[in-house]
């Protein structure tokens, strides 16, 4: 499903993002990808979300060639590859109707599927009595989950999820991981990009550490100290 072989990203001041990284993740899996700040878990998804180009090596993601990705291919490249971002960009004066919603109308879904998937969604993240608030009137945890909702909603077979968790409380993030476990056994591929070692430990999922954009270790059930 994710296959990287040698996979560089330098930037133009020279500074590498990702030095040489291999990396095979299949279908179904979920994964942590863990290591300090600057070490390269943005670029990697940068560059599995068609945002960064490679520069050198190979990454295929589903069916494209990300060395070889065309820009009108990237649409169709993120309709399979859903992104969250830690800070949860979120359309202020929009609704949380709105904000899901208009993934889809992008996509040119009709007015009916829309409303069908937004509740379907609303209700698998828990908050279908939001759905005519505002942003700002939301919680922290309320936000990342209509976050979550939004990168889900056309059903992406695969889910990037970096630092999801960073601005939350303990709790809270807790609660929003459980919901990243749901959303995998419906067969989503979820990477989660975390420093929360705590919860790292407690999911005994694999773990892949990186180090100035290398991969340090990849471990089955692993654990981040
Ligand atoms: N747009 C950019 N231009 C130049 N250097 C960058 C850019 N983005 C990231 N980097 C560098 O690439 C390295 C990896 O960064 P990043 O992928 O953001 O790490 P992480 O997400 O693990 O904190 C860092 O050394 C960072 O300074
Ligand atoms: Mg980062």
């Amino acid at each position: 499903m994710i296959a990287i072989q040698s996979l560089s990203k330098r930037y133009d001041n020279d500074q590498y993002g990702l030095n040489d990284v291999s990396l095979a993740i299949d279908q179904g899996e979920f994964v942590f990808l863990v290591g300090p700040s600057g070490s390269g878990k943005t670029t990697l998804f940068n560059v599995l979300h068609g945002r960064e180009c490679p520069s050198a090596g190979r990454a295929q993601v589903l069916a494209y060639e990300l060395t070889r990705l065309r820009v009108d291919q990237l649409p169709i490249l993120r309709r399979d590859v859903g992104m969250i971002f830690q800070d949860y960009k979120l359309l202020p004066r929009r609704t949380v109707y709105e904000n899901i919603a208009f993934v889809l109308q992008v996509l040119h879904y009709k007015r009916r599927r829309i409303h069908q998937l937004v509740h379907q969604v609303l209700d698998l993240v828990g908050l279908t009595n939001k759905a005519h608030a505002y942003p700002r009137a939301l919680s922290g945890g309320e936000q990342q989950r209509i976050c979550i909702a939004r990168a889900i909603v056309h059903q992406p077979r695969i889910l990037l999820a970096d630092e999801p968790t960073g601005n939350l409380d303990p709790d809270t993030a807790w609660d929003i991981m459980q919901l990243l476990g749901k959303i995998n056994q419906r067969k989503t591929t979820i990477i989660v990009a975390t420093h929360d070692w705590r919860i790292v430990n407690k999911m005994r999922r694999r773990v892949v550490r990186l180090m100035n954009g290398t991969v340090m270790s990849d471990t089955i059930m692993g654990h981040y100290a």
